[in-house]
């Protein structure tokens, strides 16, 4: 069986530098259509990378292909099928919500009613109609955010890049966002978010990425990346919540069956809890080591 599409983002040997800091550094990531996050704090080169992928940064050396394209050659085509909305907003805050829908959707060519049409859709969509006619300028933060995502979408890309949307956001305004990127994920349209969080990444992505000193290290699903820090573990502890014993276990009913018993037989009078690994241990795990090993399955 052959798959005519191409991969959603196919990255060999990508590398980047800023003078004499390189921030990428021989990164390999190959995904398929879908909800991505890459995840990675603060001067990780989420951002840079974004850049790259979206034509607005040339890379120094490796080969990148977007939806079967090459940012460097093919721009232009690819700037037709791609958003970028987060960091650094397209809105313009002396515009109405409603007029800096309008304009984008002109810029891309629709004509005025149907740009117009359009907007007002979008504004519908994300919760934004009663603020059509207020300046973006006066919108709060999670509402602007959602401007800034609704006119990412104008030009109906296949994929959008969504660069920490939801940083600087409180945690009800986050909440709402999720649940449109959530949409926005069900009607198909593929998604490379990065964020710092690890909560975010879960409750969004289906495959998460992880970028730490210039490479990916990790990738997978929520539930594989916590399988790299092993699994499930049985803490036996005593009144003051000491771990007295830690016992690996399967989960099944039969094998902590097997796993109390023996513990019950060693300190009857302890508690026993199951500790499942959390994204945070998974994080931890992979960058306190210098460079942990690559257990990517892109
Ligand atoms: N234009 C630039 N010139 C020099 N250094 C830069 C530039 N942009 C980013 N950097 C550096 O590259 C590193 C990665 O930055 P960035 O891609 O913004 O990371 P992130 O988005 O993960 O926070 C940081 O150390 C940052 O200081
Ligand atoms: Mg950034």
């Amino acid at each position: 069986m052959t798959d005519p599409s191409p991969p959603l983002i196919e990255i060999h040997g990508l590398t980047k530098t800023y003078g004499s800091h390189p921030v990428l550094d021989g990164l390999d990531l190959t995904l398929p259509p879908g909800v991505h996050a890459l995840l990675g704090p603060n001067g990780a080169g989420k951002t840079t990378l974004i850049k790259i992928l979206s034509t607005l940064l040339p890379h120094d050396g490796g080969s990148v292909r977007v939806l079967g394209l090459d940012p460097r050659h093919e721009r232009r085509r690819l700037q037709g099928m791609i958003s970028l909305t987060g960091q650094f907003a397209a809105v313009d805050g002396a515009l109405t919500s409603l007029e800096n829908l309008e304009m984008l959707g002109r810029l891309f060519g629709l004509p005025a009613a149907s740009a117009r049409s359009r907007g007002l859709a979008l504004l519908e969509r994300f919760g934004l109609a009663d603020s059509r006619d207020t300046r973006a300028s006066t919108l709060s933060g999670g509402m602007r955010r959602k401007l800034d995502i609704a006119a990412g979408l104008i030009s109906r890309p296949r994929l959008v890049f969504l660069d920490e949307p939801t940083t600087g956001l409180d945690t009800r305004s986050r909440r709402v966002l999720w649940e449109e990127i959530g949409t926005l994920a069900a009607e198909g349209t593929s998604v490379l978010l990065t964020t710092q969080y690890l909560e975010e990444a879960d409750a969004l992505a289906e495959q998460i990425h992880v970028l730490h000193d210039g490479r990916i290290v990790a990738g997978g699903t929520a539930e594989e990346l916590k399988e790299l820090v092993g699994g499930a573990v049985v803490h036996v502890h005593d009144a003051d919540g000491t771990v007295l014993e830690e016992l690996p276990t399967t989960g099944t009913t039969a094998d902590l069956a097997a796993r109390l018993a023996h513990a019950a037989a060693r300190w009857p009078e302890a508690t026993a809890s199951v500790h499942r690994p959390t994204l945070d241990d998974v994080f931890l795990h992979l960058t306190e080591a210098p460079r942990a090993p690559v257990a990517a399955r892109a």
